[in-house]
């Protein structure tokens, strides 16, 4: 794949990470096709950001999930499908892995994941274990029909966890006030967009990320909520109040209270924060990290990321 141009389609290329994934492909001058949908004719945010992809030098097909002859033919076109259909979409996919049988020209298939690795989230609590569970049934369906993939398992989004410091629906750092969770003290992985779109990119080019999970680990990233906050109060000169919420029980008591997309933050929350899900080294055949796959990339780290805010 490495000698000539890559062919890339991105479907959800107008949403939060598929903006990245597109702006990483033209970076990485792939030959860039983006699928949208035809509702994007009437919003006018969405139009201005198709035109500006398209100024960049990508390739605009009309197209949708509910239309398979529209993916098949976009499918046609290239070597690679990049996927960012949103969390709750997940098994939209079922449509896309048929369309990929028909199409038979797809070297690597990357669907929609970049959270936690899906496999190692069984224990998962509801409402935040379906995305796990759904991500889970796409993985399989792939491997049953031997579709080359790369798995992205992409931890915490900066511009979602880290501009709140893991603080529910807080996406301004704050600077009088933190919740901590526990003491504060479970490792996180914090990650910019930009870079999580980077090394997606770079592996889907890439013969080592065949049929692989790729953990995104910027190492000086992997850092506890009290080290973030540390590293932001260094940053405004001030120390902020905190409230340690010590047990688990506390954080979960009043769930139910939440509309259901906080439910499942509040859910994930608990699981990055009170069990420490993200604590772990990739091992085994199948994963790989991103810092050993791609050592020179520079990324950008957690206090980089933070000053943009001062
Ligand atoms: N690790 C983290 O911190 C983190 C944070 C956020 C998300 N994620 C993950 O990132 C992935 C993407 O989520 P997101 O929040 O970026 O999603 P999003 O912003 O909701 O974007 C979804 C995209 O899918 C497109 N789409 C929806 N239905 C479609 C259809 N029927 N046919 C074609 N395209 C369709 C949308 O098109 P329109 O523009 O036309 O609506 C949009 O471009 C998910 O797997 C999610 O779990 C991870």
């Amino acid at each position: 794949m490495d000698e000539k141009k890559l062919k890339v389609l991105i479907i959800g290329g107008t949403g939060y990470t598929g903006r990245k994934l597109v702006k990483a492909s033209l970076a990485l001058c792939y030959q860039t096709f983006l699928l949208y949908r035809p509702q994007n004719a009437s919003r006018l945010d969405k139009c201005q950001m198709l035109m500006e992809f398209k100024m960049m030098g990508a390739l605009l097909l009309q197209g949708s999930f509910d239309d398979h002859g529209s993916l098949v033919s976009a499918l046609k076109q290239v070597d690679v499908v990049v996927c960012s259909i949103a969390a709750n979409e997940i098994l939209q996919q079922l449509q896309l892995i048929e369309a990929i049988k028909e199409a038979g020209t797809i070297k690597r298939y990357i669907p929609s994941e970049f959270g936690m690795d899906a496999d190692r989230m069984s224990h998962a609590i509801p409402p935040g274990n379906q995305c796990f569970i759904d991500k889970c049934m796409i993985r399989r369906r792939i491997e049953e029909e031997n579709i080359p993939f790369t798995y992205i398992s992409a931890n915490c989004f900066a511009g979602v966890f880290l501009t709140g410091f893991g603080q529910l629906a807080t996406f301004f750092p704050p600077t009088d006030h933190v919740n901590i969770y526990g003491n504060g003290d479970k490792k996180c992985i914090w990650v910019a967009e930009e870079d999580v779109a980077m090394y997606t990119m770079m592996a889907a080019n890439d013969p080592r990320a065949e049929n692989k999970v790729l953990y995104v680990r910027p190492p000086a990233n992997i850092l506890t909520q009290m080290e973030v906050v540390n590293i932001w109060e260094k940053l405004i000169g001030k120390v902020l109040n905190k409230a340690f919420i010590l047990s688990p029980e506390d954080w979960l008591s009043n769930i139910e209270k939440y509309p259901l997309y906080e439910q499942i933050a509040v859910a994930h929350l608990y699981q990055i924060f009170y069990l420490g899900d993200l604590d772990f080294r990739p091992e085994g055949p199948n994963g790989l990290d991103t810092n050993d796959l791609y050592p020179e990339y520079k990324y950008v780290s957690v206090k980089e990321y933070l000053q943009r805010f001062i």
